[in-house]
């Protein structure tokens, strides 16, 4: 079990426009936000403290269900894309924590053995990732050409969150991509740029993210079945 600091770092600054224009964090399953689901699973992890990543919107409310977390937790606003957001939120984390975790708070069924797992194999990698299998067949078109192919779909995979990584490696991808950063949809995008290897697992529980609105009743569903209601 990996015993340095680590901080996670919970994205929770979107518009969530898809969803209608509501802040993602404060909707609700079975009566208890995504936040809250986010948060327990971090505070019954084995990182060190909590980044909270919000919007001027929906800072106000997540202090406010923060108010029994065990963990040291902080508070630090989000930028207009996730890359900045996330690299917001590593900024503010402490010196001490050499690990980074970052999480989508649009993703409540995370668990402290996820987060575990995940950092475990950062510790050892350098930069690990949750990931699942392709269902779909996934077609690329190429912008300039027109040109449509079909990947093979066993060499595809998604990726999701958490994604845990050195912060050292972050920062040097940083340094070599301050710029662009906002072009990159996820932190293993960014690490590889800079040639990181990156260990991506998978897990056999559901990770789903909450996108759209008809997403909450399917996610609410789903939390029953994993509370053993159903
Ligand atoms: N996020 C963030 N800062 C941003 C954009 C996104 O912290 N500027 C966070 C969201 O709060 C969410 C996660 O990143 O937890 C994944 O983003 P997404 O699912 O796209 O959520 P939103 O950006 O809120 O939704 P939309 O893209 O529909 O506006
Ligand atoms: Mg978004």
């Amino acid at each position: 079990m990996c015993k340095i600091g680590a901080c996670a770092v919970i994205a929770a600054a979107g518009s969530g426009r898809r969803m209608g224009g509501v802040s993602k964090p404060n909707i609700k399953l079975l009566g208890k936000t995504l936040f809250e689901y986010v948060l327990e699973a971090f505070d019954s992890s084995n990182v060190s403290e909590i980044v909270v990543v919000c919007s001027e919107d929906n800072e106000e409310s997540l202090r406010a269900l923060a108010v029994g977390t065990k963990k040291p937790i902080s508070f630090t606003r989000g930028g207009v894309t996730r890359a900045e957001s996330v690299r917001n939120g590593v900024e503010a984390s402490a010196k001490s924590s050499t690990l980074i975790c970052v999480h989508d708070c649009a993703r409540p069924f995370v668990t402290p053995e996820m987060i575990n797992e995940t950092l475990d194999a950062a510790y050892k990698h350098g930069a690990a990732c949750v990931s699942s299998p392709v269902t779909d067949t996934i077609k690329q078109k190429d912008a300039v050409t027109g040109f449509v192919s079909t990947p093979e779909r066993a060499t595809l995979f998604a990726v999701q969150t958490p994604q845990c990584f050195k912060k050292s490696l972050y920062l040097q991808a940083l340094n070599m991509l301050a710029e662009s950063i906002s072009s990159f949809t996820d932190e293993t995008s960014l690490l590889e740029e800079l040639g990181v290897e990156v260990c991506y697992i998978q897990r056999s529980e559901t990770n789903m993210k909450l996108t759209a609105v008809d997403d909450v009743p399917i996610a609410e569903i789903l939390m029953k079945r994993k509370g053993g209601d159903l």
